[in-house]
């Protein structure tokens, strides 16, 4: 009881502090945009973030990551951390919008573990449609359903989906259905929280991307309320195989519950390059202007914050 007390008091006090560590890899990755002689092997971006957790004492094991812990060998780990330093990080190279740095802490033991999978098949919907979309139900049905949860025409519904060719069945079904498509190359969390917020101009995410993408935007959805739906989806046969042998079910859709067993998590996100969600890094006068979104602990359930920091390099 006084550990977990202890738990729920450090995520309690650390919300706008860990929005120090998003915004250290935004700024980092943003030097990608006006150095690309840097390329894409570097990880100054994810050093950033991680060097700011350790001086923040943060003991984590690492979800859906190369890394396995963070912080002090011989400490017990206390966190769940999952990271994105750069998500969309194609979209930083060619220019693009929405590339932002985001992070997630719950306490240990409480996130899903996907192990060997990227991929993971995502619905997500405002909180309005909670207990009414099936996600194995056709395209057209559950457009169908949330048309009537949203209380709109299938004709005013927009979907936000990847641009990926494993998407191209998809975009046809829901446009068939009626509804319009948004497209974008990369950056399914900042979509993710559009469609889980009421109100956004998104009003569901379909496809699949990446799993640790998913449960950084399943952290968010959970404290700030959302439809979310979602099953692992190897689509490389190693993967395929390392998920069969690890024993992971790909067919059983998971609730927030099931993905995010507490409600005590933390959820930074820092823009990069400006997005739907996020505006980016805007450099100006010597100071650098980050914008970030924060969720849970003492921002419960979010605050958006913009900070001006003085310019380095
Ligand atoms: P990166 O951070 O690697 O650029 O990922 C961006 C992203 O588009 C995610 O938003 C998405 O979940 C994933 O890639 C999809 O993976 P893939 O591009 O392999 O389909």
């Amino acid at each position: 009881m006084t550990q977990l007390r202890d738990v729920r008091q450090g995520l309690s006090l650390c919300a706008y502090e860990l929005r120090k560590a998003s915004e250290a890899a935004a700024r980092a990755a943003f030097i990608r945009l006006t150095r690309p002689e840097r390329g894409p092997g570097d990880d100054s971006a994810r050093l950033a973030m991680e060097a700011e957790l350790i001086h923040q004492g943060i003991q984590a094991r690492i979800i859906a990551g190369s890394t396995v812990r963070l912080g002090d060998p011989a400490r017990l780990d206390q966190w769940d951390l999952v990271m994105d330093p750069t998500e969309g990080a194609a979209c930083l190279t060619k220019g693009l919008t929405n590339a932002m740095a985001c992070l997630a802490l719950a306490p240990i033991g409480s996130l899903f573990d996907p192990g060997p999978a990227f991929y993971m098949e995502k619905l997500v919907a405002p909180p309005q449609a909670a207990g009414h979309l099936d996600p194995t139900a056709p395209v057209a049905e559950r457009l169908t359903a949330l048309a009537h949860c949203l209380d709109k025409p299938i004709n005013q519904l927009t979907v936000y989906v990847l641009e990926k060719p494993r998407h191209r069945n998809l975009v046809e079904a829901i446009q068939a259905a009626g509804a319009r498509v948004t497209l974008y190359p990369a950056g399914d969390v900042a979509g993710a929280i559009l469609a889980a917020l009421p109100g956004s101009g998104i009003d569901a995410l379909m496809g699949t991307g990446g799993a640790a993408e998913g449960l950084l935007a399943a952290c968010a959805a959970k404290v700030m309320g959302g439809t979310f739906l979602a099953r692992l989806d190897p689509q490389l046969t190693t993967e395929r195989r390392a998920v069969d042998e690890a024993g992971l079910d790909t067919s059983t859709w998971m609730g927030l519950d099931q993905l995010v067993r507490s409600d005590n998590v933390v959820f930074c996100a820092t823009g990069i390059a400006s997005g739907l969600l996020l505006d980016g890094i805007e450099r100006r006068d010597g100071l650098e202007r980050t914008h970030s979104l924060l969720v849970g602990g003492d921002a419960n359930p979010r605050q958006m914050l913009t900070t001006w920091h003085r310019a380095e390099g």
